[in-house]
């Protein structure tokens, strides 16, 4: 245990080891929220439900579940950590997350603390329940496992049949939801600042999962926003004014989901080949109105045209420079499900903030963002490449 040092991991690991058989029943038992228009409504009644537990897994028991981690149970690498695929006794199978390579021990448990932290206390069937975790021998947490892998992986994978629309909406609506009770349902409010598709996981049925909570941040209750150092993100997905300065609230997860609407809506990556971000290429598309061009053409016309248009409204919304001018989740929800006309008018920004949102070209920022943090140029270039 050579690693837990500071007081708090101390503290948190003091609590009573619980047994298997108290760990948190699934979420959709835990969190026992109807489908439909209600996403609002519900997280009052999520507030009511049982806090979720996890238990301490010895590293024994999460060796034998994932055949001493052997590389055909490795099921996902990200910038900190290798997530394996396990079955425990009784069958129930998990992911094992297992921190790996950042640079200090130190900032390894500043990680696994943030997401134990941050995770182990949030219960919606919209975002992934933390079953456990395990400090012998490393650092550990043991999540439910999705077998449907990321969305990421099954909108971008083209040896995969395309998504159709029906599944690409759902993830939206879930998507939306689970990040509205981080930001508003939750007791202590979360922001999560590394929203992307590769961070979404899906259930059996599609139901999307939010997950990856290591750069997450508890947001004081008075505060209105943070101002964080470092920055830390994936590029494609940051918002100006926090790679700018450092600025972090609600509104940063804000702009990350409307990139992800816009990857959903078009089938393309963050940031494509030559670096473009799907932001910066889609912002003059919305703004003059010609949605039809952002549509991926793998759905070959078939989509609802009310939801396209709702979304593809809630994404230029999200996507805007100025936070005070991009829509809270909520309000986001709202542009997405609420029936009726889309109140345009009420989203209208003054003339000189439109001309302030056209002049903050993206690209422009871009390049800043590029040599100031000297990245990479991988896939999708990060500050952490989750
Ligand atoms: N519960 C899970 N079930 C299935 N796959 C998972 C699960 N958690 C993570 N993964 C896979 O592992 C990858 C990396 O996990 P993540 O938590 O994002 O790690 P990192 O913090 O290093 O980015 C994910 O993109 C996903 O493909
Ligand atoms: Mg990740």
């Amino acid at each position: 245990m050579k690693y837990i040092r500071t007081n708090s991991l101390k503290r948190l690991f003091s609590l009573k080891r619980r047994s298997l058989e108290e760990v948190a029943s699934p979420p959709s038992v835990c969190c026992n929220v109807e489908e439909g228009n209600e996403g609002l409504k519900n997280v009052e009644a999520i507030e009511l439900s049982p806090r979720p537990t996890w238990k301490c897994f010895s590293f024994e028991e999460i060796s034998d579940a994932t055949n001493g981690f052997s590389s055909e149970n490795l099921v996902g690498k990200g910038g900190y950590a290798e997530v394996y695929r396990g079955v425990l006794k009784g069958n129930e199978e998990i992911a094992v997350k297992r921190i790996t390579k950042t640079v200090t021990d130190e900032r390894k448990e500043k990680e696994f603390l943030n997401e134990i932290g941050t995770i182990g206390h949030v219960c919606h069937p919209n975002v992934l329940s933390l079953v456990g975790c395990c400090i012998d021998n490393g650092l550990y947490l043991i999540f439910h496992f999705s077998s449907r892998g990321s969305v990421a992986s099954l909108l971008h994978d083209e040896s995969l049949p395309p998504m159709d629309w029906k599944t690409r909406y759902k993830i939206a609506i879930g998507t939306g939801r689970g990040l509205h009770y981080l930001h508003k349902g939750c007791q202590r409010r979360i922001i999560h600042r590394d929203i992307k598709s590769t961070n979404i996981l899906l259930t059996v049925d599609f139901e999307p999962q939010i997950s990856d909570f290591g750069l997450a941040k508890w947001l004081p209750s008075q505060w209105t926003h943070h101002s964080i150092a470092p920055i830390e993100g994936t590029f494609g997905h940051l918002a100006p004014e926090y790679y700018m300065h450092g600025i972090v609230d609600e509104k940063t997860d804000v702009f990350a989901f409307g990139v992800i609407l816009l990857e959903l809506i078009s089938g393309k990556k963050p940031v494509d080949g030559s670096h473009q971000s799907l932001h910066g290429w889609a912002k003059p598309i919305l703004n003059q109105g010609e949605i039809d061009q952002l549509v991926d053409p793998r759905l070959r016309g078939v989509y609802d045209v009310t939801q396209l248009k709702r979304l593809a409204f809630a994404g230029s919304l999200c996507i805007r420079a100025s936070p005070t001018w991009r829509p809270t989740m909520s309000e986001v929800l709202e542009v997405m499900e609420l029936e009726g006309e889309i109140d345009e008018e009420r989203w209208k920004m003054p003339d000189e903030e439109e001309e302030h949102d056209e002049f903050w070209g993206f690209e422009d920022l871009e390049y800043e963002f590029d040599s100031s943090f000297s990245v990479s140029p991988h896939d999708s270039i990060s500050t952490r490449s989750r």
